[in-house]
């Protein structure tokens, strides 16, 4: 086993949509069983953005409770990580930036590499910070999934971002060594430039993300991880709740790991309660996934979890973190239920509507109706820049 380094996550926090489609509402449309989705895939609802919220604005919000608690001194990289890009060439980084009101001694990029971008961001931010400990670094994980209407995809949409303040001395959890990966040129899901919608292989991206999770885990295991059977909890990546099950039988059965219903509902049922009502926010899907364990798990202290982190394409990382004690006092239990619990219900002919837009792309002066009610909105378009707001304070 490598000597594990201090740094890790000191804080977390994740915002997501205004508003919240009910499965039932799809199972309605399509008149398909309700159990296809409740158990076959393990969603019972989805995020859906409003009009006025994008990548940005949700960052922004994820970001802006840690900023309140931490300031803003030392911050001198920001990390976001994306693949529900606003621009071919400016980062997303620098609007989350300004609404912040980050220092301007700081570089701010946008990664992308599907769903496992915000991995490789915290793995950089780690590197960042063992280099100089006095720095921090602001991890953002954000992205609106967004498949076609009336494809098998439709289902498992969803909306969230995830921030993280990466730092020397982690409040939460520690990133331990060493980190298994696994890369394959493989098109089990993209979106082309010219797409807002993405394009998948359904089945094909689940045998991916099964290879991959095996190859990431003989990385792992050749480069002296620990054994299996010594995590206290696993994070999946999480498309649909399912794919965690899926995965961790998977694993389990590869690496000789217990493989019975129960203890695959032990190792990773509490990761999935967020997920499971906010749908796949791509990147920030294994941090939400990672929100949810430590806010309903309090036995975790000084233990070790293993996170998977998968990006279609394919690029996949197995790594461990131990979970820091005190660790409860710093979460954000009571923001994140709220952030899920103040949504607004839309029926499917909304969702639909609001699926259907899309911006003008004209460079004219185009200001979009208010309809969200976070702290920061798409207040419209001018010159083909987008104008982003700060609401008033709440
Ligand atoms: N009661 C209980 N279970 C039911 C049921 C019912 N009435 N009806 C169907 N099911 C079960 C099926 O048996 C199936 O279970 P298994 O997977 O265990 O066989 C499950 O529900 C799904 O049913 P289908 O396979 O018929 O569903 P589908 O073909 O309509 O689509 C999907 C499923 C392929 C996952 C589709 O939602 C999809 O394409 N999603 C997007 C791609 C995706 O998420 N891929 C995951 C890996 S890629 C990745 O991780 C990156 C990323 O974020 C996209």
């Amino acid at each position: 086993m490598h000597k594990d380094s201090a740094v890790g996550i000191h804080d977390l926090s994740f915002a997501t949509g205004h508003y919240v489609l009910d499965h039932r509402e799809i199972a309605n449309h399509y008149s398909v069983d309700i159990n296809k989705f409740h158990l076959g895939i393990g969603q019972e609802a989805m995020s859906v953005p409003a009009a006025d919220e994008d990548i940005v604005t949700m960052a922004a919000t994820a970001a802006r409770p840690i900023i309140d608690r931490y300031g803003t001194a030392d911050i001198r990289t920001v990390l976001l990580a994306t693949e529900t890009g606003v621009d071919q060439a400016k980062s997303a980084g620098l609007y989350v930036h300004s609404l912040l009101g980050l220092p301007s001694a700081a570089r701010v990029l946008e990664l992308k590499q599907a769903c496992y971008a915000a991995t490789a961001a915290l793995q950089f931010a780690a590197a960042l910070v063992s280099r100089d400990p006095s720095e921090r670094v602001l991890v953002i994980a954000t992205d609106i999934a967004r498949y076609d209407a009336g494809s098998p995809g439709e289902s498992t949409q969803g909306a969230a971002a995830a921030a993280m303040l990466v730092t020397a001395e982690p409040a939460i959890l520690r990133l331990d060594r060493p980190s298994g990966l696994f890369a394959a040129d493989i098109m089990d899901f993209w979106r082309p430039n010219y797409r807002s919608t993405a394009v998948v292989d359904g089945k094909t991206s689940i045998a991916a993300y099964l290879q991959a999770i095996e190859g990431a885990w003989k990385d792992y295991t050749e480069r002296g991880g620990r054994p299996i059977d010594e995590f206290a909890a696993f994070c999946y990546h999480q498309p649909f709740t399912k794919m965690a099950h899926k995965a961790h039988r998977h694993l389990a059965e590869f690496s000789g790991a217990a493989a019975e219903p129960d203890d695959i509902h032990d190792a990773i049922h509490t990761s999935t309660l967020y997920n499971r009502v906010i749908g796949n926010s791509y990147t920030a899907s294994l941090y939400l996934g990672l929100a949810s364990l430590l806010d309903h798990r309090d036995d975790l202290a000084g233990k070790p979890i293993a996170m998977f982190s998968y990006g279609s394409g394919s690029v996949a990382e197995f790594f461990g973190g131990t979970v820091m004690p005190g660790y409860r006092e710093h979460l954000r239990t009571a923001g994140h239920r709220a952030a899920i619990a103040d949504r607004t219900p839309i029926d499917y002919a909304g969702y639909r509507s609001l699926h259907e837009l899309s911006l003008p792309v004209d460079g004219g002066d185009h200001a979009l109706v208010e309809e969200g009610r976070g702290p920061y909105r798409l207040a419209g378009l001018s010159g083909h820049k987008r104008i982003y707001q700060a609401r008033s304070r709440r």
